[in-house]
C-alpha cells in the first residue's frame, strides 16, 4: 500500500516534465490551420501504469479511447469547403494508437480522392459530418477502380485494427449522382458513367464501424474487398432521393468480395437493392437483428458468374431479420449457362425470418442468370449448394408470384442437396394455401413442395 502511493507521487512529479517534452516535439511539426494535438492527461497517466502492465485494452489488444492521443481538424465553412488534406493529415498523425475526433454538429467536406491503406490501430470518432462533394466530373476522373462489376470509390481504407465510430453521419451527396444517372446501368458495356461507392475497404485486417449512419450513397453503400474480420454494429443504412424522376439505384447496403469474417448486427437499411449481398469468396457471415426496407433482399451471391473462376461462399448465420416491402427476402443465387464458373455455397442458415409485403419471399435459384429451363437443363450450375436451413420464416408476399411463396430451383444434374426448411408460415394475398416450389433437389427439404411445372396460378 505504502509503496504504492510513493510511487504514485514520483509518477505525478514526473507529469510536467513529460508535458512540456511532448508539446516541444509538436511544436517543431507541421499542423494545419485550425487543428490540434492533444496528449490529454489520461494519456501521460496511462503511459506511466502501463509500465505496470495493468492498463485496460481493446478488444485488438490496442490502447482504450481514453488512452489514445486526440487529433481534431478544422470543419468545413461550406459545401465545398475540402479539408480531404486535413483529414489525410490526421489519419497520419493518429496513425499508431491515436484517434482522430471530427466534432458533433460539424461538418467535413471531402473533395479529393484518398488513399487510406496505410492504416494501422487507429480509431476515427466521427460525431459530425464527413460529406462528398457532388463534383460528378471531378470524382469520374479522379476515383480508386475495382474492375468487379466496375466499381469506383471515392477512397479505400486498408490495414490493420481500425474502429471508426460515433454518432456522426458519413454521406454520399448522391442526389446529384442519381438525377445524372438515366439508366446509364453499371453492368453494361458500354456505360462510363460510374459512380462511386461510398465506404470500401481493401487488404484490410480488423475494422469496425460502429453507430453511424451512412447516407445517400451515389452507389453501393459498403464494399469490402481482400478483408478479414469486418464488424458493422448499430448503423444506419438509407438512400432517399428528393427527385421522383430519379430514384437511387444500385445503393446496396452491404457487399463483399474475399472476405472472411463479415458481421452485421443491429442494423436498419433503407434502399432500393439488396440489403445484404456477399459476393464471391465470403466466408463466416454473421447477420443478426437486421431490418431491412424496400430492398431486393439478403441474398447469398451471385457467384459462379466468371467462366474459369471458381467462387464459394459458406457459413452463413443470418438471424432476426426483418424484411419489408421488397422484391426478395431470403435468397441465395448461382449462375447457370454456357459459359460460367463454378464453385459453391454452402453451410447457410437462415432463422427467424420476418418478411412482409415481399414479390419473393424465400429463393434458392441455381439457373441464374435470365436463363430458361431449356437453357439450364443443357447448361447447369457449376455452383454446388448444399447444406441450407431455412427455419421459422414468416409473414406475407406481395401476391406479385401469385401463390408462390417460395421458389427453390436447382439445375437438373447439379449438386443441391441437404436443402431443409422448417417452421415456414408465409401467407399470400393472391390466395390459400400458399405453395412452395422446388425442382431437383435432391432429398427430402422438410416441407409440402411442387415442381414449377405444377403451379397453375
Ligand atoms: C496488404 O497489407 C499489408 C500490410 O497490412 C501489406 O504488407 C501488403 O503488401 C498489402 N498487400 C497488397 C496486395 O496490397
Ligand atoms: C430530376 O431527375 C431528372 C431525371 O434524371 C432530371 O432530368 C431533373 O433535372 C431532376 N430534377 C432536379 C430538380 O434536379
Ligand atoms: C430482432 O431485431 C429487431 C430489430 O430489427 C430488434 O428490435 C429485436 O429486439 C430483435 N429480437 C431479438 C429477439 O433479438
Ligand atoms: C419503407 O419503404 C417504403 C418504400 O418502399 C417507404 O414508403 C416507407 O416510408 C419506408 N418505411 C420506413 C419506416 O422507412
Ligand atoms: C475466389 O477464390 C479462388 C481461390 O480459391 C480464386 O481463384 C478466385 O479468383 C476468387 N474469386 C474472385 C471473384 O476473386
Ligand atoms: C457452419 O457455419 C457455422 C456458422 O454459421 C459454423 O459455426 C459451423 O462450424 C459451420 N459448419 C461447418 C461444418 O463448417
Ligand atoms: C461439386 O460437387 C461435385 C459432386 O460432389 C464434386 O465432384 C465437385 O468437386 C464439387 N465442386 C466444387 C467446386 O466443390
Ligand atoms: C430458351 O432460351 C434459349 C436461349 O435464349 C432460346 O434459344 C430458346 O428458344 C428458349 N426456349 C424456350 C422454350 O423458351
Ligand atoms: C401462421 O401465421 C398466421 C398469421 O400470422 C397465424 O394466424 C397462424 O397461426 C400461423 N400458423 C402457424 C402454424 O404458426
Amino acid at each position: 500500500m505504502k509503496l504504492c502511493l510513493l510511487s504514485l507521487v514520483s509518477f505525478a512529479s514526473l507529469l510536467s516534465p513529460l508535458a512540456s517534452a511532448s508539446a516541444i516535439s509538436i511544436e517543431t511539426e507541421y499542423v494545419p490551420a485550425g487543428a490540434s494535438i492533444n496528449l490529454g492527461r489520461s494519456s501521460l497517466l496511462s503511459r506511466v501504469y502501463s509500465s505496470h502492465g495493468n492498463k485496460k485494452k481493446d478488444n485488438w489488444g490496442n490502447a482504450l479511447e481514453k488512452d489514445r492521443k486526440k487529433i481534431t481538424i478544422r470543419s468545413s465553412k461550406h459545401d465545398r469547403d475540402d479539408i480531404s488534406d486535413d483529414f489525410l493529415w490526421a489519419l497520419k498523425k493518429a496513425n499508431h494508437g491515436g484517434l482522430v475526433h471530427l466534432e458533433k454538429r460539424k461538418k467535413y467536406v471531402i473533395g479529393k480522392k484518398l488513399d487510406l491503406t496505410f492504416l494501422k490501430d487507429v480509431y476515427v470518432k466521427l460525431d459530425g459530418e464527413l460529406k462528398f462533394t457532388n463534383d460528378i466530373e471531378y470524382w469520374q476522373a479522379n476515383n480508386f477502380y475495382y474492375d468487379f462489376q466496375k466499381s469506383i470509390t471515392f477512397w479505400v481504407w486498408g490495414g490493420k485494427d481500425i474502429k471508426i465510430y460515433g454518432s456522426g453521419v458519413i454521406n454520399g451527396n448522391g442526389q446529384a449522382w442519381w438525377d445524372g444517372f438515366s439508366g446509364a446501368e453499371i453492368l453494361d458495356p458500354k456505360n462510363k458513367y460510374y459512380r462511386p461507392i461510398l465506404f470500401l475497404t481493401d487488404n484490410a485486417t480488423n475494422i469496425e464501424v460502429t453507430g453511424l449512419h451512412l447516407k445517400d450513397s451515389p452507389c453501393w453503400t459498403t464494399f469490402f474487398v481482400r478483408t478479414k474480420n469486418v464488424v458493422f454494429d448499430d448503423i444506419y443504412i438509407d438512400a432517399v432521393s428528393t427527385n421522383v424522376s430519379s430514384l437511387p439505384k444500385n445503393t446496396d447496403g452491404f457487399d463483399s468480395l474475399n472476405v472472411d469474417g463479415l458481421t452485421v448486427t443491429n442494423t436498419r437499411v433503407n434502399v432500393g437493392d439488396d440489403c445484404f449481398s456477399p459476393k464471391p469468396n465470403t466466408t463466416n457471415i454473421f447477420v443478426k437483428n437486421l431490418w431491412c426496407n424496400g430492398t431486393h433482399g439478403v441474398s447469398m451471391g451471385s457467384i459462379g458468374q466468371y467462366p474459369g473462376v471458381k467462387d464459394y461462399i459458406s457459413n452463413a448465420w443470418i438471424e432476426n431479420v426483418t424484411l419489408l416491402n421488397g422484391q426478395n427476402g431470403a435468397r441465395l443465387k448461382a449462375w447457370a449457362g454456357p459459359s460460367v464458373g463454378y464453385g459453391y455455397i454452402s453451410n447457410i442458415t437462415y432463422k427467424d425470418i420476418h418478411i412482409e409485403n415481399t414479390d419473393n419471399p424465400v429463393v434458392l435459384d441455381q439457373c441464374y442468370f435470365n436463363i430458361n429451363e431449356t437453357t439450364c437443363a443443357a447448361y447447369p450450375s457449376k455452383v454446388n449448394i448444399t447444406d441450407v436451413n431455412f427455419i421459422n420464416i414468416y409473414g406475407t408476399s406481395s401476391g406479385k408470384e401469385g401463390r408462390v411463396v417460395a421458389d427453390l430451383t436447382c439445375s437438373p444434374g447439379s449438386t443441391c442437396s441437404g436443402i431443409h426448411l422448417e417452421d415456414i408460415n408465409i401467407s399470400s394475398p393472391a390466395g390459400s394455401p400458399s405453395l412452395i416450389v422446388c425442382d431437383n433437389i435432391v432429398g427430402d427439404i422438410g416441407v409440402d413442395c411442387i415442381p414449377k411445372s405444377q403451379v397453375t396460378d
